[in-house]
């Protein structure tokens, strides 16, 4: 299959030296990215900023922004066949970049965001045939919150990751959550690793693929 993985924590320019982000480590896209490579897929990593090393034999694509993000994808995505959305969008960007550097002068100051666009949501309107996976991060409501999001963006499936008491799933290596298919199947994972959770999706991924192909075939 032709694999387009997102991974990394867009970031947002405040001023030319700050920005907003969040905590995203990216070693789950870039776990996937290395995994289905070793499955032999053709994998195309579009990366936020990471500290990792791109995996081997893998095309990458360096961005920082989730406007820029948007661009790469809208991009690779008619050549690809999924498009799996790892990627910690930042959700909202500062109204205005501020063209100097903003000084420490006023006591409080305060922060106008707006919206950044939603690619999954953007991209699911040319999806076709094509498998589209995202990801979610929720704390209570998990099922019900994700099931919406899954049909909010048009997805197949949905990886829930959730969030534990008092933390975050940011740099642990422990992952605890679910994946629903818009079939309404869930399956359940508990304090696996990163490399364990990747060979699960892949697994979802490449069995819905084999049955569309089959479909298709059968149509024919
Ligand atoms: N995502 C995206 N574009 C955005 C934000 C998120 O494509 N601007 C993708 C993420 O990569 C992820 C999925 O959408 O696969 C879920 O993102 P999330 O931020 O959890 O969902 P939201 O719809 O923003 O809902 P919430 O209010 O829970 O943040």
């Amino acid at each position: 299959m032709r694999m387009l993985i997102t991974a990394g924590a867009t970031r947002e320019m405040l001023d030319p030296v700050r920005f907003i982000s969040n905590l995203s480590t990216g070693r789950m896209g870039y776990m996937l990215a290395e995994v289905a490579r070793k499955r032999k897929h053709k994998v195309v990593l579009i990366s936020a900023p990471t500290s990792l090393t791109a995996p081997a034999e893998v095309e990458f694509i360096s961005v920082i922004s989730t406007q820029q993000m948007l661009s790469a994808v809208k991009r690779c995505f008619s050549k690809a066949d999924c498009l799996i959305m790892c990627a910690a969008v930042a959700d909202y960007r500062p109204y205005t970049v501020v063209k100097e550097k903003i000084r420490r002068a006023k006591k409080s100051l305060l922060l106008r965001l707006i919206q950044t666009p939603d690619i999954l949501a953007q991209i699911s309107r040319e999806k076709a045939g094509k498998i589209l996976v995202g990801f979610s991060l929720e704390d209570k409501d998990y099922i019900k919150r994700s099931r919406e999001k899954l049909k909010r963006k048009g997805l197949d499936f949905i990886v829930v990751n959730r969030i534990q008491k008092g933390g975050s799933p940011f740099g642990e290596s422990k992952v605890y959550g679910a994946i629903l298919d818009k079939e309404g199947d869930i399956e359940r994972f508990k304090g696996i690793g990163k490399e364990d959770l990747a060979q699960r999706i892949l697994n979802k991924v490449e069995a819905l693929w084999a049955r569309r192909s089959e479909k298709e075939g059968g149509d024919k």
